[in-house]
């Protein structure tokens, strides 16, 4: 059996043993702390000693084995510390390597000013799911079951019967919003909707809009007139006029579509208005009376009106983007261009 001497030896071999390289430190883990080293054949002794010797035999290995492993975690850090010293030094004159920052793309950097504008005069926005039900999306809005927007050519079903659909527009909101909510109601529901159409540079299955809708006693057209255009002379600019023409949607009574003067040209005409001197922005009317009953709305005390924004269209004409497709092909040498406008 080794005797309290020879530990003592051991330790102050390890003590004395100062690795300078790498390959010296591993000879040195090797010779006392690997699976064949010295400490391992002192832990074998161990193993045979009766228990009253075990105990301070035991307790004098144990402290040898925390001095060589200690002494090796501390050489092989200094050992990795000489190495990089060591390494070449760092060319403080090569350029710095740059990160660029994310810019918003031209579809947000719309829709939040947009929202901004109508949130000044008193617009909340609500919001509802892009996976709808048929109810929501048609029924409730007054849509006829034999209304083309209910075919499978325009619409994505996710199921029949009961049907579940992506949403062609944000107008199921207004049903959501106003059978939870009783009147004044004033909110714009920005978001993205679907319809199954061929994608080309003007058409995609995918689009976004900003629905609007204002419920409450004594609302009339020239509410609606009014908030257009305040809307229009803060998003264009503030000369820009309106045209407000006859048109029909199943959940409006009347119905109307709004254009404004070219904010390119100034009505001049130009290739954005197609020479005409006006860009259309969005459809709009008086919330039909079956739209609020069928939302529990009482339609005799309560008018409101509703508009929809398509965004794609509007963004594309203000930066004479010419195909829509390059909104989502997201190019970063694409999207930089529109940083910080608007
Ligand atoms: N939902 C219509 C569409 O996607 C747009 C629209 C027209 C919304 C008139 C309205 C509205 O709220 O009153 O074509």
């Amino acid at each position: 059996m080794p005797t309290h001497s020879e530990i003592q030896t051991l330790l102050a071999e390890i003590e004395q043993n100062n690795p300078q390289t790498a390959p010296e430190l591993e000879q040195f883990r090797l010779d006392y702390i690997g699976s064949k080293g010295k400490l391992k054949a002192l832990f074998e002794v161990l193993k045979t000693l009766p228990p009253d010797e075990k105990k301070t035999f035991g307790a004098n290995v144990n402290q040898v084995k925390q001095a060589a492993e200690q002494k090796y975690q501390q050489l092989k850090e200094q050992l990795s510390e000489v190495v990089d010293n060591t390494a070449a030094p760092a060319d403080l004159t090569m350029p710095a390597q740059t990160t660029r920052l994310g810019s918003r793309h031209p579809i947000s950097l719309f829709l939040h000013r947009a929202v901004s504008i109508f949130r000044s005069i008193g617009f909340q926005i609500a919001d509802g799911p892009e996976i709808e039900d048929d109810w929501h999306n048609f029924t409730a809005l007054n849509t006829p079951e034999d209304h083309p927007s209910r075919d499978m050519q325009d619409t994505f079903y996710i199921q029949t019967n009961p049907a579940v659909l992506l949403r062609t527009h944000t107008s199921p909101v207004q049903a959501r919003y106003m059978k939870k909510n009783q009147p004044p109601i004033r909110i714009i529901v920005p978001g993205r909707v679907y319809r199954n159409e061929t994608i080309s540079a003007r058409s995609h299955c995918q689009f976004h809009q900003i629905e609007g809708l204002y419920v409450a006693e004594n609302v009339s057209l020239a509410d609606l007139k009014q908030t257009i255009l305040y809307f229009a002379r803060q998003m264009f600019n503030k000369d820009v006029q309106i045209r407000l023409r006859p048109s029909f949607f199943p959940f409006t009574e009347p119905s109307l579509e709004a254009d404004v003067t070219c904010f390119i040209c100034h009505a001049k005409g130009c290739p954005v208005c197609k020479y005409s001197g006006w860009v259309e922005i969005l459809g709009a009317g008086m919330v039909d009376p079956n739209v609020l009953e069928n939302c529990g709305i009482d339609s005799q005390k309560y008018t409101g009106f509703a508009f929809g924004m398509g965004i794609e269209r509007t963004t594309m004409q203000i930066y004479g983007i010419k195909d829509i497709r390059l909104l989502y092909e997201n190019d970063a040498r694409f999207l930089r261009q529109f940083a910080g406008s608007l």
